[in-house]
């Protein structure tokens, strides 16, 4: 059986915080472990531009999920870790699909919907693009699986329906991904409010919870996190604060959520926090002591950024050779 390919990828913008690292990281590292299967890891600074940056902050920010990656558990030895723009292909196989995707196919996407309401008449044609791009993303690579939180199933749909249509009118050529998440934390919530997501754009400081807050700041959030009426810990749709925090205690320890249920019956909201705040300051401080010697060495992280690149790509231009082939961007057959 041939092997798997798994391609994932973060914008480097906001701060990283525990939705991403539930929902998308601690995927990726679990990875790791199946010998049998390629792992790329991408900084989609390309997607991150769709909306205005400041170029010193996007430069810094590329290193700095970079660095998280790594401080995260990705071992740079096992797989590939890329900045999107480092590699050209990206955005060439981008033009050639939106050629072929029709507007009323990308005028559904409910992100582009939401996004595009909150910024009006500056609404960028870059971000309704968007989708299209990130298809190109592990497309290009021939990817069957891919790790993302629950928000973006929309897009690998888009992708699936872009692949076919390819597919269809060339000849087979590309292959079919799927998402892969767990579901509990497929969607970590905000701690302020349980009905919208944990989010890099969230303008109320307390509702999330950042892979670089100090041990206050993590402290004070859960504390002042939001709760449900009654007082069991239980998870369940009536109890979706606690639901979220058992969620996030399991994520992070590992413990199933029955067994939370368990351990905590008859435990009161308060003595939980307490726990959940100790167990994520644990955790987010060795993320950070890792993190913070990643960044304080950036020939090493250059070194693992050019492999990753160069690894990169290898494999795409292949596959943009071929499309090139099959739609006829060439003087002559090769
Ligand atoms: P973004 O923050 O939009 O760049 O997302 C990066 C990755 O984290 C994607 O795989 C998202 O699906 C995932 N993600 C973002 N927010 C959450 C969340 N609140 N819960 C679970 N996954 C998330
Ligand atoms: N759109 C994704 C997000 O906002 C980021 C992303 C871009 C991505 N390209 C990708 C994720 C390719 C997985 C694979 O989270």
């Amino acid at each position: 059986m041939s092997k798997l390919t798994y391609f994932s990828g973060i914008q480097p913008t906001g701060n990283l915080h525990l939705g991403n690292y539930l929902g998308a990281i601690k995927q990726w590292v679990q990875m790791q472990s199946d010998p049998d299967c390629d792992l790329l890891f991408c900084i989609v600074d390309l997607h991150a531009i769709t909306v205005p940056q400041d170029p010193e902050i996007l430069r810094r920010k590329n290193r700095q999920v970079a660095a998280l990656y790594i401080a995260c558990g990705l071992d740079p030895k096992r797989v590939k870790i890329f900045i999107q723009s480092e590699n050209p292909d990206h955005a060439y196989l981008a033009w050639i699909f939106s050629c072929m995707v029709p507007m009323g196919w990308m005028e559904r996407m409910t992100q582009y919907k939401d996004k595009s309401k909150k910024q009006g008449e500056r609404t960028s044609v870059g971000l309704f693009n968007y989708p299209i791009l990130m298809a190109c993303d592990f497309m290009l690579y021939d990817a069957d699986l891919v790790p993302v939180g629950d928000d973006q199933k929309q897009h690998l749909e888009l992708a699936a329906d872009i692949g076919e249509k390819f597919n269809n009118i060339y000849g087979e050529t590309f292959k079919i991904a799927k998402i892969y998440n767990q579901k509990e934390t497929s969607r970590i919530m905000s701690l302020q409010n349980p009905s919208s997501k944990m989010s890099k754009s969230d303008i109320d400081p307390s509702g999330t919870i950042n892979l670089l807050d100090s041990t206050d700041a993590i402290e004070k959030n859960v504390r002042r996190a939001v709760t449900d009426s009654g007082k069991d810990i239980i998870y369940s749709p009536q109890k979706p604060a606690i639901a979220n925090l058992l969620a996030i205690y399991s994520g992070f320890s590992g413990i199933s959520i029955s067994e939370l249920e368990k351990k905590y019956k008859g435990v009161n909201y308060g003595d939980f926090k307490n726990d959940l705040a100790k167990l994520l300051v644990k955790e987010l401080s060795d993320i950070q002591d890792k993190y913070q010697k990643i960044i304080n060495k950036p020939e090493y992280l250059d070194r693992i950024l050019d492999e990753g690149r160069d690894f990169a790509i290898s494999i795409s231009s292949k596959k943009i050779a071929l499309v090139k082939e099959k739609i006829g961007l060439s003087r002559s057959h090769s």
